[in-house]
Parts: structure tokens; C-alpha cells; sequence
């Protein structure tokens, strides 16, 4: 079993770089990888010759053009183009040259804007999306139905798993392109090591989220790559498993244990004036907790991990627009 050789798109991302060290963790020797550099996945002779030559048993595609919500809503074309690219590429050539699993990995963003909380997988495509990413969330579901036609038409064993927001090492912290996680432990830092005596954080800090430590998101990826099969989903009535902590809190909550563990001890400030965005995002994860799997990583140590990385790492990352 661990001598399956494995291709993981994007395994210099976070998620992929965190996916690849929970396979190295295990015992995984037969590890496949390309950068962009080596392998442009939306090359589509570039993807088959390499499945030609490699021939993966297992595949999971982190590979994937990301950015917020500023380069979501002005490079639209290349958010639809890219990740449907990406991914159509992947599936049909793992379909063509015989692998035996594929893990295709989206995100909440699939869910409609005004789908009641927390998201059931059920809800997808059940009402218009949110208008912003809507590009890169139509990819997402492509990809997703990707999977599960793949199964229908050829029985290929290919699943979907969405994560909620994901933080931790390989994070953008780049302060103009990245989550609000990063972009608060960096704010905090700053305001620390230039003696600040106030930070500002935008909204009022009454929207809730919810935050799973990468190496946690990994850790499921690898169980549901063990435990979950096509037909558990697909005969079932669901397309997708959603992976989360199944807690929420508000943005002040967070921002509270984040001064603690950058050690700030200056005041916050919210600036009301700047918009909230959606009150509340909360997966549901029930059936991932029925099939047996819980995160371990509590959130103020996972904090602690992050901007213990981010201290040695600084300026080494930073997702730009393009
Ligand atoms: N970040 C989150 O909070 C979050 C939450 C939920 C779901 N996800 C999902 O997780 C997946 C990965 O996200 P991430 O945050 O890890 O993104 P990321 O850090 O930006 O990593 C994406 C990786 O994709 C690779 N890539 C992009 N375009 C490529 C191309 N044309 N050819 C080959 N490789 C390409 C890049 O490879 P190189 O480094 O070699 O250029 C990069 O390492 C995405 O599907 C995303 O939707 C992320």
C-alpha cells in the first residue's frame, strides 16, 4: 500500500505541501511532483505525456490558480479558464492512464451565497452564488462533477472533499492578496515589533467563520483517501465531503487570540465603516465526523504554529495578484 506511487498537484502550496508531508509522515516513498515551472498543468499534452510516462496510482489535485477576493473579482477570465483547465486535465488523464483513486479538491465557495448555515453538501447548486468569485466557484463544481461523471460513465474512483478556511505554514501573507488569518497575524506582528500602540481591523468584528489548521486538512484528505470510496458519495445522493472543525467565531474572538499569541498589547480598533461580508460560514460536517474523523489542532495552537513559521519564513511567500 505505501509503495502506491502518488502524484500530489501543487505541492508547493499550502495545502498540497501540507498534504505531501502528511504522505512522507506515513511512509509514502513513491511521491510524484512537478512545479508549475516543470509542468504546466493546463497544458493538456504537457499533463497526458507525463500520466503517459508516470502513470500515478493515487492522485490529489491541489493544484489550483487561488487569490482573494480583489483578484477573484478582476481576473475572472483566468480563474474560470485556469482551474478548468487544471482540472479536466488531470481527471481525463488519470481516467486514461488507469489510476486507482483521485482526491479533487474545492472550497466552500461552491456553496450559493444565501444557503442556510451551517452548508450541508447537499446544498450545492441549489441557488445562485456569490457574485465575486463566482468564476473560480463554477470551476470548482466542474471539477466536482468532473469526479462524479467520471465515476457514472466509467466507475473511476474519484472524490471531492471541501475545506473551510485553511491556515498555517506555506500561508500568503502577503497583507494585499491574503485571507484575513494571515493577513491579522501579520498586522499584529507588525504592530508589535514597530511598538504600535493601536491596530485596526476592518468590519465590526461580529461575522462568524470558521478556521482548519492545514496539517489537520491533510490529516482528513489522507483518511478520506483511505476510508471513502465513489460509491459512498455518489450512491448516496452527495457529490462532495465538506471538512471542517464544525466551530465558528466571531472575527473579534479571533483577532483576541491572535494579539495574545503575537503578544500585542496594544488596543484594537474596528473600523466600522469597511464592509463585514456574509455574517456567518460554517460547514457542516457531520458526515465526516460520522465516518469518524474530528480535527486535533485547537485553534489557538494552531495560531501558534502559523506565526511560529511566518517568524522564520517572512517575506518567503506571497501569493501576488496574477
Ligand atoms: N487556502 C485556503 O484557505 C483554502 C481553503 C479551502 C480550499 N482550498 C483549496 O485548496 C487548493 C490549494 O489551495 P492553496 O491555498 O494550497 O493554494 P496555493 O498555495 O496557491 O497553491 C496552489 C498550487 O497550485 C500550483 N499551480 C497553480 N497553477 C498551476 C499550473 N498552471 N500548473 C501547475 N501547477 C499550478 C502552484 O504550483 P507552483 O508553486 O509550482 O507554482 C501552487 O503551488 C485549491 O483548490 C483551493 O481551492 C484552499
Amino acid at each position: 500500500m505505501k509503495d502506491k506511487k502518488i502524484y500530489i498537484a501543487g505541492h508547493r502550496g499550502m495545502v498540497g505541501s501540507a498534504i505531501h508531508r502528511k504522505y512522507a509522515s506515513e511512509g509514502y516513498t513513491n511521491i510524484v511532483t512537478r512545479t508549475s515551472g516543470e509542468l504546466n498543468l493546463i497544458r493538456q499534452d504537457k499533463v497526458e505525456e507525463f500520466f503517459e510516462k508516470e502513470r500515478p496510482q493515487y492522485v490529489v489535485v491541489a493544484a489550483a490558480k487561488v487569490g482573494g477576493i480583489l483578484a477573484n473579482s478582476i481576473y475572472r477570465a483566468q480563474f474560470l479558464y485556469e482551474n478548468l483547465m487544471i482540472e479536466s486535465n488531470i481527471i481525463h488523464a488519470a481516467y486514461k492512464y488507469g489510476a486507482e483513486k483521485l482526491l479533487f479538491l474545492g472550497s466552500s465557495c461552491i456553496y450559493p451565497k444565501l444557503a442556510p448555515q451551517p452548508l450541508k453538501e447537499e446544498y450545492l447548486l441549489t441557488s445562485p452564488l456569490e457574485e465575486t468569485n463566482e468564476p473560480y466557484a463554477i470551476a470548482k463544481i466542474a471539477g466536482i462533477k468532473l469526479c462524479e461523471s467520471y465515476y457514472r460513465q466509467y466507475g473511476s474512483n474519484f472524490i471531492s472533499v471541501m475545506p473551510t478556511n485553511l491556515y498555517g505554514p506555506f500561508d500568503n501573507y502577503d497583507l494585499k492578496t491574503s485571507h484575513v488569518m494571515p493577513a491579522l497575524i501579520r498586522k499584529f506582528h507588525e504592530a508589535k515589533v514597530n511598538n504600535k500602540e493601536e491596530v485596526e481591523v476592518w468590519g465590526t468584528g461580529t461575522p462568524l467563520r470558521e478556521f482548519l489548521y492545514v496539517d489537520d486538512l491533510a490529516d482528513a484528505c489522507y483518511y478520506v483517501m483511505q476510508q471513502v470510496n465513489a460509491p459512498d458519495l455518489y450512491e448516496k445522493g452527495i457529490s462532495q465531503i465538506n471538512i471542517g472543525t464544525g466551530e465558528d467565531l466571531t472575527i473579534a474572538e479571533l483577532v483576541t487570540i491572535i494579539a495574545d499569541v503575537v503578544g500585542f498589547e496594544g488596543k484594537i480598533k474596528y473600523d466600522t465603516s469597511k464592509p463585514d461580508g456574509t455574517p456567518r460560514k460554517l460547514m457542516d460536517i457531520s458526515r465526516l465526523h460520522d465516518m469518524g474523523w474530528h480535527h486535533t489542532t485547537g485553534l489557538k495552537e494552531g495560531i501558534g504554529k502559523a506565526y511560529e513559521w511566518f517568524l522564520g519564513n517572512q517575506g518567503k511567500r506571497g501569493k501576488g495578484e496574477e
